[in-house]
């Protein structure tokens, strides 16, 4: 049986990072499943087919085929045959992929695909819902957080240093937006799974925090022994 680790949490508290230097220490695969939905959300603004358009999103899902392939331990997401990595990455995309990941009939698609890679494979998943409804069953569950704040400076920090000019108050605008809407929409909303595990890493530094979630595994897995 394979192992599977569950990191879910609210956008920029540190998951994809974490998670996959974790991974190069567990000797697991990474699986980003927000890439998968920011893939969805690129072939949606590629066709001019609006976030609220739920009829036509319905409509255009079987056309859509998301897989992914792993070149070099990084994650490639392939969108209908396409490497789509280089251009998901934008806040547009971002934001897209948080209005139209609220359909049930995204969801269904991508939810799928990420059990049937867990079922095969030692995986550490991040996303929304990994804990509470993609790997119900996962040995190990962190929900992994940070306070808007510093989740807004980190993203600013970040952009500046690419030389890009943005606003910090935006940003924490925008983080606090998504937030919500990913914590109030229907169908599995982000939210804590009952037998996760809290991690706040405002206070903490990457390897802080990859440590906390490492003593975390070690621990579960000696209990899962005895
Ligand atoms: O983690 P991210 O920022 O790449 O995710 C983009 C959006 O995709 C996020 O705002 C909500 C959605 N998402 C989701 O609904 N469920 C997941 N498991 C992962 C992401």
């Amino acid at each position: 049986m394979s192992i599977n680790i569950a990191i879910d949490g609210p956008a920029g508290a540190g998951k994809s990072t974490i998670a996959k230097k974790l991974a190069k220490k567990l000797g697991f695969v990474y699986v980003d499943t927000g890439a998968m939905y920011r893939a969805m959300a690129y072939y949606f603004l590629q066709h001019g087919i609006a976030a609220e358009d739920e009829k036509t999103i319905a409509e255009a899902c079987p056309r859509v085929e998301v897989t992914i392939a792993y070149e070099g331990g990084e994650q490639q997401v392939i969108l209908n045959g396409e490497n789509v990595n280089g251009v998901i990455r934008t806040e547009e995309v971002g934001n897209m992929a948080s209005a139209t990941s609220v359909y049930p009939v995204v969801r269904t698609k991508l939810v799928e695909l990420q059990q049937q890679l867990a079922a095969k494979t030692d995986v550490i998943m991040d996303g929304r819902d990994i804990g509470t409804c993609v790997l119900p069953g996962a040995q190990v569950k962190i929900y992994l957080t940070a306070s808007s704040a510093t989740r807004a400076k980190r993203r600013y920090d970040e952009l500046t240093a690419k030389g890009i000019v943005c606003d910090l108050e935006e940003i924490e605008k925008d983080i606090i937006d998504r937030d919500y809407r990913d914590m109030h929409r229907e169908t599995s909303p982000l939210k804590q799974a009952e037998d996760a595990v809290l991690v706040d890493s405002s206070e903490l530094n990457i390897e802080e925090v990859v440590e906390a979630i490492y003593a975390i595994y070690e621990k579960a897995e000696k209990e899962q022994k005895q």
